[in-house]
């Protein structure tokens, strides 16, 4: 059975590299991208102080039938809405900007899109795998300005691990 450590460093590099080391333990020998996007979400929600919500959003064939659009993946928190355009949204801007989004107010961000009205800021890293695009991992927090360098960092190396562990 896998249990979780508690963390006692008040050094974010080194709070994220003992959580990088538990993730890849977690996922050891196992290539479900559900599955581990499950478990990913349950140690980053467990462990990570100062957030609400922790999950993903993979890309899949739109409703409309028109090109593509994130759906809700594994995550914790709150229920949360189920279908971003890309573009839309600080989830659907990280796709289109193939690039890390951290908002520090997500009321400044003009076009964020509110799940949990606790949410004060935002880490959205785009999971890109053989240089394609499959989705996000998601962090909000219930503070202002909760995320920094160093957790955007440390999130983007979580973020690796998990593409490399899963089969997607
Ligand atoms: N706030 C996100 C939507 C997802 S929830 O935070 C879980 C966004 O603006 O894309």
């Amino acid at each position: 059975m896998f249990e979780a450590r508690a963390i006692e460093s008040d050094s974010k590099p080194v709070f994220y590299a003992e959580l990088a080391e538990q993730l890849t333990s977690l996922l050891h020998g196992e290539t479900d991208a559900i599955a581990n996007a499950a478990n990913t979400a349950a140690l980053l929600f467990e462990m990570m102080p100062d957030i609400n919500w922790a999950g993903f959003y993979f890309l899949r064939d739109a409703q409309s039938g028109d090109g593509q659009e994130l759906v809700l993946g594994p995550f914790q928190g709150k229920a949360a809405c189920v279908r971003i355009a890309i573009g839309r949204g600080v989830c659907g801007a990280a796709v289109a900007k193939r690039q890390t989004m951290r908002i520090e107010d997500v009321h400044a961000f003009a076009d964020h899109i509110a799940c949990d009205s606790a949410s004060r800021s935002e880490l959205v890293v785009p999971l890109v795998k053989a240089n394609r695009v499959i989705g996000v991992l998601d962090l909000d927090s219930p503070f202002p300005a909760r995320f920094d360098a160093d957790d955007q960092a440390g999130v983007e190396k979580l973020a690796a691990i998990y593409l490399a562990a899963s089969s997607i």
